[in-house]
């Protein structure tokens, strides 16, 4: 009998990108802001959600480097729904444990967002239940790049010094580990510049679920298939492992 207490994503590091609002505006004949908002919705959703199945570290892409691109009107109304969730969500996180932690750079944001996102990491920064990181103005790419130069020989960098570093760069306080699932909303299958090296052995999972309307029953869905797939880490499987351990070990 399954233990009552057994909680389907305990310990994890679970990534989301949030993908569809524009595309579930549309079906609807409102303007893409419209889907933002109800979008912003889904993340409390989400969060509670995570919360609730004992994930340890919850990032979310909420606004990519890239996202600069979109027109000026779509790219306020998204920075005034960061404010607004910062402002408003900082309360019900240090009420139920959550540690909130903007990624990504901030010499981009406009100041009042930066002191938003300040005064709400101080707020729950005792916060321990579950790690909720918004990744704002972020780019992989360009956290690789500036983890590689805070980089100071002598020696070589190892996976997990460059790991460290790399959770430097993008303000993740606490450090962040190795993504576990990566779930898509919106059917598309890319990564997007998210989380690159921390995906090297993510699972991943795409559904065609668009972002406003996930919920609950997505994330248990995603922790479902996640609990099925056989994490190997390049290694065998376990089975086969077992059968080979009177061979001769070859290194390294
Ligand atoms: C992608 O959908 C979504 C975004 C670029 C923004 C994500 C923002 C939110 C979920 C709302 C606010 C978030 C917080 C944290 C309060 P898209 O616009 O690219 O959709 P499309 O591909 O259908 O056009």
């Amino acid at each position: 009998m399954q233990d009552e207490k057994f909680k389907p994503g305990e310990g994890l590091h679970l990534a989301i990108i949030m993908d569809g609002n524009g595309r579930w505006a549309k079906r609807r004949g409102l303007p893409r802001t419209a889907g933002h908002r109800e979008g912003a919705k889904a993340v409390r959703r989400t969060v509670e959600a995570a919360a609730d199945c004992g994930i340890e570290t919850l990032s979310l892409y909420a606004f990519s480097s890239d996202n600069w691109q979109r027109p000026p009107e779509e790219v306020a109304t998204l920075m005034q729904l960061f404010e607004r969730y910062l402002g408003t969500e900082a309360a019900r996180c240090v009420k139920h444990g959550v540690r909130l932690n903007v990624i990504g750079r901030r010499d981009r944001l406009r100041p009042r967002l930066v002191r938003a996102i300040e005064k709400a990491e101080a707020a729950t920064a005792q916060g321990s239940a579950l790690h909720l990181r918004l990744a704002v103005d972020y780019s992989s790419r360009h956290a690789i790049a500036a983890a590689a130069s805070m980089f100071r020989p002598p020696g070589a960098v190892t996976a997990e010094m460059f790991s460290e570093l790399l959770n430097r760069a993008v303000n993740s306080d606490p450090a962040a580990p190795d993504v576990d699932l990566l779930i898509r909303t919106s059917g598309e299958q890319r990564l997007s510049d998210f989380l690159l090296w921390e995906c090297a052995y993510a699972e991943l999972v795409f559904t065609p679920c668009l972002w406003p309307d996930f919920g609950k029953q997505q994330v248990e869905e995603a922790l479902h298939v996640f609990q099925q797939r056989e994490r190997r880490f390049g290694a065998l499987p376990d089975a086969e492992q077992v059968a080979s351990e009177g061979l001769e070990a070859v290194g390294p």
